[in-house]
Formats: structure tokens, sequence, C-alpha cells
């Protein structure tokens, strides 16, 4: 029995780190997409390519990588009792705040396609640095528990 549950520990773990390096190169192309996409004057035939590529960059990497994150990383806290941990809080805090980024460069997307460039290049240049910061605090946060 044990040794069945640490499998299941190990397997979920395995899925859980596989999906967050999707989702995470996912958040960092996406702005990267926009910067391109804003290059190319509205209305144009460019333009309309790039609002192809950051559809299918959401429909087909991010989303999903996101709700596979959430369902493996919850199913971890089943398994291991996390939830009772302060790196876990401040884990969770960090994470939530990674998904209304993802949910807010989701909306920028939409804005995008209306022809509605209201970011300029150099702010989204910086904010392309948010999902690396995060991403390396979660990973401090779960490796080295230090609370
Ligand atoms: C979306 C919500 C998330 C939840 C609920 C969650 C939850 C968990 C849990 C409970 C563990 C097991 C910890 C243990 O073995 O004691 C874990 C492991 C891990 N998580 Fe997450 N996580 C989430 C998102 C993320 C994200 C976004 C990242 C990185 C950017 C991340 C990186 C890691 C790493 C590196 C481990 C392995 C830690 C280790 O065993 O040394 N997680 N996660």
């Amino acid at each position: 029995m044990q040794e069945i549950l640490s499998m299941t520990y190990y397997w979920l773990k395995a899925g859980h780190l596989i999906f967050v390096i999707f989702w995470m190169a996912g958040l960092f192309m996406l702005p990267r997409f926009f910067v391109y996409h804003q290059e190319a004057p509205t209305g144009s035939d460019e333009a309309a390519r790039w609002v192809e590529r950051e559809k299918r960059l959401l429909r087909i990497i991010l989303t999903p990588s996101l709700v596979l994150v959430w369902l493996l990383g919850l199913a971890l806290v089943v398994t291991t009792g996390a939830h009772t941990q302060g790196w876990f809080h401040a884990k969770l805090l960090l994470v939530l705040a990674l998904s209304g980024y993802h949910g807010w460069m989701s909306a920028y997307a939409k804005k995008l396609a209306r022809g509605d460039y209201a970011l300029s290049g150099r702010k989204l240049r910086l904010l392309n640095e948010v999902p690396g910061a995060a991403a390396a605090l979660i990973v401090v946060l779960a490796v080295i528990k230090p609370f």
C-alpha cells in the first residue's frame, strides 16, 4: 500500500512538472508574440496571422497546461497534506497571481485582435519578466520549503 501511494506521488509530481514546463513556455512566448503583432499595422494580413498564432498558443498550450498544472497540483496537495505548511501558502499566493497574469494576457490577446494596441512594446517586454521571476520564487518555495 505504502509503495502504491509513493508511486502515485511520483507520477503526479512528474505530470505536474511536465505541465508546469509547458505552461511557463507558453507564458514566455505570448508577450513576445504581442510585441511582434504590434509591429504589424492594424488590419494587415500580418496582424491577422499573429491573431491566429496567439489564439492557437492559448488554445493548444496555455489553457490546457494551466488546467492540468492546477489539477495535478491539487492532487499533490491531497497526497502530501501540503495545505498545512507555510511554504505552500506562499506558493499558492504566487500561483494565484500567475494564473491572474495568464487571464490578463488572454484578455489582452482579445483586445489586440480588435486592433486595440493598448500597451507599448517596452511595457510588454517588461511584463515578460513577470513569469520568470514568479517561477523562480515558486520553485525555491516548492523545493527548499524554507518555512
Ligand atoms: C497551480 C497550482 C499549484 C499547486 C496546487 C501546486 C502544488 C504542489 C504540491 C502539493 C507539490 C508537492 C510538494 C511536495 O512534494 O511536498 C508540488 C511540487 C512542485 N511544484 Fe507545484 N503547484 C502548483 C503550481 C506550480 C507552479 C506554477 C510551479 C512552477 C512554476 C510549481 C513547481 C513545483 C515544483 C518544482 C515541485 C517539486 C518540488 C519537489 O518535490 O522538490 N508548481 N506542487
